[in-house]
């Protein structure tokens, strides 16, 4: 592998008073700037609060590899096959003309973040947001993985029926000689008929610490094979039903430990891929719906200060929602009800038209407008809420083009209604694929970020659940006991925010006063 990481140069440095670099970190002094809201007898006084910060962003990436759960699926063989087009800089022909590799639809890769404005013309300048700070380049991956079925990535892109035949044929004799490892399988986690491609499994149905310890052994032996600095996990394998949050089962990290051990039925292989990345400092990142993160997890990653996130990709159906939801409550537009229909043809798809497993997308999908609803109390009592509704149904001739019909029904000016409905045509997998990237570019990252009260104490990271990757998930994970954000503008800010207080930035306020007072 090329590696272009750390050889290309900063476009852009700070000049501030309160922004060092030196070879090996760049570090600034934040003012963190709040409100803080007392209140008494439905009054409130409102006090700006300022909080000082220092960051640290070490500017070395080192090799960085990628091992995905569910590697010889849809999302896998697409990310995979779409990091491979990229590196090498491949365009192959389409019906519609010819087609080059990008990176459309990574936030880190193809969008980009106002810097400032130019000295001399007074127009903004832009630049890409994976410029903000030091970043791996996804080209530089080196990518690896599981599968329960232990088909090589040429075969199992053409069971996935998602790229282009031209492209496919360019990038098949290298995705023929990557094969996933055996992974864990307990079968009662995801749907009965995915049973026949279980192929490829390493022996034993349920939790072991066996299974910790070869999950373990896996990172570490793909670690020294391509002589890798660090290694992200990411769960992109089928959707598993809930698992049941019993006390003295998965409450606390004791006790997940323990019902490890003695084989507890309530442990998926999700959750026991979480512990095994937990030990092995590996940050885990799950792209699907299920409640992988038992509190007994998060409380693990905790001790270990280890990295995790999720849950669940926000590719298609919803993000438009928490775009659209967004934008109509902020609009003192009162959303009635949302109705969301998908069909879809892929391997997941078949995987949820089972109950159990159903159950986990629905709920990952139901709770995405409520932050915005429970702010604005002009539109919305106590408690009262908008009607929403999931309906997903198997249709396989449609393939990984995933359909999603919506409609958004609301009360405007007295009593009138505005109605939207929406024909999304998802392709899931080139919506999902993206993501993938933003999601292991950015947690990276994160590894490298310290923080401390200004001039004082130690250094730490973060907290070990990384709320900053909130904008890629539909059911953000927070740290215990925190909010959640899922309105898109306000997860991006965050993201983006965060970037610009490393680099000594303030965050981007809009205002333009500089075009406004003259
Ligand atoms: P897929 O069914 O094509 O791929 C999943 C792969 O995981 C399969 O190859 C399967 O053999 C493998 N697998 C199942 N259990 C495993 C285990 N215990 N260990 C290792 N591998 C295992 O599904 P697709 O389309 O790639 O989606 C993957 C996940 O991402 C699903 O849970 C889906 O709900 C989730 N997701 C996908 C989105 C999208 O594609 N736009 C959006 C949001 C979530």
């Amino acid at each position: 592998v090329h590696n272009t990481t750390d050889s290309k140069p900063e476009l852009f440095t700070v000049q501030s008073p309160n922004v060092q670099y030196t070879d090996s970190d760049i570090t600034s002094k934040y003012t963190y700037r709040t409100t803080e809201v007392n209140v008494t007898d439905g009054k409130y006084v409102a006090s700006p609060k300022e909080t000082l910060y220092d960051f640290k962003t070490e500017r070395k990436v080192g090799k960085v590899g990628l091992m995905l759960v569910g590697l010889g699926g849809n999302n896998g063989t697409t990310v995979t096959a779409g990091i491979l087009a990229n590196r090498q800089g491949l365009s192959w022909d389409t019906r519609e003309g010819p087609r080059a590799a990008n990176y459309y639809g990574s936030v880190v890769m193809s969008s980009t973040v106002k810097l400032g404005t130019d000295a001399k013309t007074g127009r903004e300048v832009n630049v890409p947001l994976h410029d903000m700070l030091p970043m791996v380049h996804p080209n530089d991956l080196a990518i690896g993985g599981w599968d329960i079925s232990g088909m090589d990535l040429a075969s199992a892109m053409d069971r996935a029926k998602v790229l282009e035949p031209t492209l496919k044929g360019l990038v098949k004799k290298q995705m023929a000689t990557i094969k996933p490892l055996p992974s864990i399988y307990y079968p009662d986690f995801i749907a009965a008929n995915q049973e026949d491609r279980a192929d490829n499994v390493v022996p034993g149905s349920k939790a072991s610490l066996e299974h910790v310890e070869h999950l373990r052994k896996d990172i570490r032996d793909f670690k020294s094979a391509n002589g890798l600095d660090k290694v992200i996990v990411l769960w992109t394998a089928n959707t598993e039903r809930y698992a049941d949050i019993i006390p003295g089962v998965n409450d606390t990290a004791e006790n997940l430990m323990h019902s490890i051990e003695i084989g507890h039925e309530e442990v998926s292989p999700s959750t026991v891929f979480a512990v095994a990345c937990i030990k092995e400092n590996a940050p885990f990142i799950n792209g699907s719906p299920q409640n992988t993160f038992v509190p007994g997890c998060i409380e693990l990653a905790e001790q270990h200060k280890a990295f995790i996130g999720g849950d669940d990709f926000k590719s298609g159906q919803t993000k438009m929602k928490s775009a659209l939801v967004d934008f109509m409550i902020n609009a003192g537009i009162k959303l009635t009800s949302i109705a969301s229909y998908n069909h879809l043809g892929n391997n997941d798809g078949k995987n949820l038209s089972s109950q159990k497993q159903f159950r986990s997308k629905e709920i990952s999908k139901s709770n995405v407008v409520d932050d915005m609803v429970a702010a604005n109390t002009t539109l919305y009592k106590e408690g009262e809420h908008p009607d929403h509704t999931v309906v997903i149904k198997y249709m396989p001739a449609v393939g990984d083009n995933k359909r999603a019909l919506d409609e958004y029904y609301a009360e405007i000016f007295l009593g009138g209604h505005q109605t939207i409905s929406l024909f999304n045509v998802c392709e899931d997998s080139l919506l999902a694929a993206p993501l993938i990237i933003d999601l292991v570019v950015v947690a990276e990252m994160m590894t490298r970020i310290s923080w401390r009260a200004h001039g004082a104490g130690e250094w730490k990271g973060f907290h070990s659940v990384l709320s900053v990757l909130s904008y890629m998930l539909k059911a953000p994970l927070t740290p215990p006991g925190t909010p959640v954000v899922n309105a898109l503008a306000k997860q991006r800010s965050a993201l983006v925010n965060v970037l610009r207080a490393c680099v000594g930035l303030e965050p981007e306020n809009d205002m333009t006063l500089e075009h406004k007072l003259f």
